[in-house]
């Protein structure tokens, strides 16, 4: 444990109170999910003579990590929670670190950059295991990037032009629409930051305000600009900014979409024999957010899925990124995501190199939802299913439908270890053991954690 050290306040953040109130000491034991400490009100903030409190109720705070005392204003109090941010340390964790970035606690990118990067992944492994506490015992730690700095490749941020005539573009701040200018973002790797740097050029022919996609490969990026209508004006200005490392400007508004330059980039391709293909992918479709831990991402899955000779289902599939490891030993993937352009992307990867996948697009609940309704007999159509739904996870009601098609595994990714946690015990309530769950920690700086979740079926495994 550290000194007392005084944190700069986050700025506008809701207070649901009327009555400022002055901070107040709390002791922080675990952390939750969202990345805030979960603490307790106590007496005293000296770090040796600290006592109960009569307030009972849970806090969670905002830039506080477990083991530490600090000193807390409250931003809202419900009736069994009281929100607040840490306001300074009073006792420090030895986790806790310098932020390396300026904007830190204005800019909602990342809500992180106050703890030591080796201690990131332990910690995302508590938030998953908080969370699963009533269906696992055992969390496990799977890959931790080697660069907690500079080793994002895609970032969706938003761009606006005030009253007075500034143009921002950045991210969010956290809890706000309030937009925060972001020059230099310190996480991003080097060519995105060169491409979001120059497509500040083209302010003057954007809209009011709008969002933009970005995405590299590690040497060379893309920009997408959704809403943005196609025309002589800005396709010219788009094409004056390309070089070596910004290689594309896709803009689409209404029905219309011009990619000047290169529409897509090959991502993840083999670096070592025997490494799965590259996908190709735009920037307006969905990228895991670095390759590094990406790649032990996708080995992992495939490890889990064992998809030997098997018919495998693979729920919100993207542009194939598990795919395309999955059909090298499967007898076939049957792919399925809503997104017309990632379809449209896997589907092209799957000619290319002849893989054995059936691709379709469409809703994943409605397909399985469809499946497990229908009469044909449903046992045995999947050996295997792979699911990898966005944040609001598979569902409850799906999750029924998925455990009627009776496969006998399922590996479930996860980017929320609530919804994970929801989902997961309808499965285990339905003839699903959870076999194994292992985290991952593809966004360093930031809360956030990808989750393996690997199911086997209790009938088809003991029959087997
Ligand atoms: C977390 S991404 C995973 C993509 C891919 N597995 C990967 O690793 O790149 C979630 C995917 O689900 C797709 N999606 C969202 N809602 C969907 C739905 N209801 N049915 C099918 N796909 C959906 C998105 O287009 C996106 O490609």
């Amino acid at each position: 444990m550290n000194g007392v050290n005084t944190v700069e306040a986050a700025g506008a953040s809701a207070t649901s109170s009327s009555e400022p109130r002055s901070p107040e000491p709390v002791r922080i034991f675990s952390v939750a999910h969202g990345g805030a400490g979960v603490g307790r009100r106590i007496s005293e903030a000296d770090g040796a003579t600290v006592g109960e409190h009569p307030e009972t109720r849970t806090w969670l705070v905002e830039g506080a990590l477990p083991g530490e005392i600090v000193q807390a204003r409250r931003t809202q109090t419900e009736k069994r929670l009281i929100r607040g941010e840490t306001i300074e340390v009073s006792m420090a964790s030895e986790h806790r670190v310098e932020a390396p970035c300026s904007l830190f606690r204005t800019c909602g990118g990342c809500n992180w950059q106050h703890v030591a990067a080796p201690a990131q992944l332990e910690l995302k492994r508590q938030i998953v295991a908080g969370q699963l506490r009533r269906i696992v015992d055992v969390v496990e730690l799977g890959a931790a990037s080697s660069e907690a700095l500079g080793y994002r490749r895609r970032a969706r941020l938003h761009y606006e032009r005030d009253a007075g005539g500034a143009w921002r573009l950045g991210f969010l701040r956290a809890r706000s629409r309030e937009l925060v200018d972001v020059p230099r973002c310190v996480v991003l790797d080097a060519s995105l930051q060169h491409a979001l740097t120059r497509i500040r050029e083209l302010a003057p022919l954007l809209p009011e305000r709008g969002e933009l996609v970005a995405l590299s490969d590690g040497a060379r990026a893309l920009i997408g600009l959704p809403g943005v209508r196609p025309g002589p004006a800005i396709e010219q200005a788009a094409a004056q900014l390309l070089d070596d490392v910004l290689v594309g400007v896709s803009v689409r508004g209404g029905r219309q979409r011009k990619s000047i330059g290169q529409p897509r980039l090959e991502i993840d391709g083999p670096s070592a024999e025997g490494e799965p293909v590259g996908i190709q992918v735009s920037p307006f479709v969905f990228t895991q957010a670095q390759g590094a831990v990406n790649r032990a991402l996708v080995r992992y899955v495939h490890e889990q899925a064992q998809p030997a000779g098997k018919r495998v289902l693979e729920l919100y599939a993207g542009a194939g990124n598990f795919t395309r490891l999955l059909a090298t030993t499967a007898k076939r993937v049957f792919a399925i995501d809503d997104h017309r352009e990632a379809t449209a992307c896997l589907q092209a990867l799957v000619e290319r190199y002849g893989l054995p996948v059936s691709v379709r697009s469409g809703k994943s609940e409605t397909f399985i939802g469809k499946l497990a309704r229908s009469s044909q007999p449903r046992r045995a159509k999947y050996d295997v299913v792979v699911l990898d739904p966005p944040r609001r996870g598979l569902g409850r009601q799906p999750s029924r439908w998925l455990s009627g098609l009776q496969p006998e595994r399922i590996v479930y990714v996860s980017c929320d270890p609530a919804t994970l946690a929801r989902d997961l015990e309808i499965l285990s309530k339905n003839g699903y053991a959870v076999e194994r769950v292992r985290v991952f920690d593809l966004m360093p700086m930031t809360s956030e954690v990808e989750v393996v979740a690997t199911l086997v079926s209790k009938a088809r495994g003991s029959a087997a």
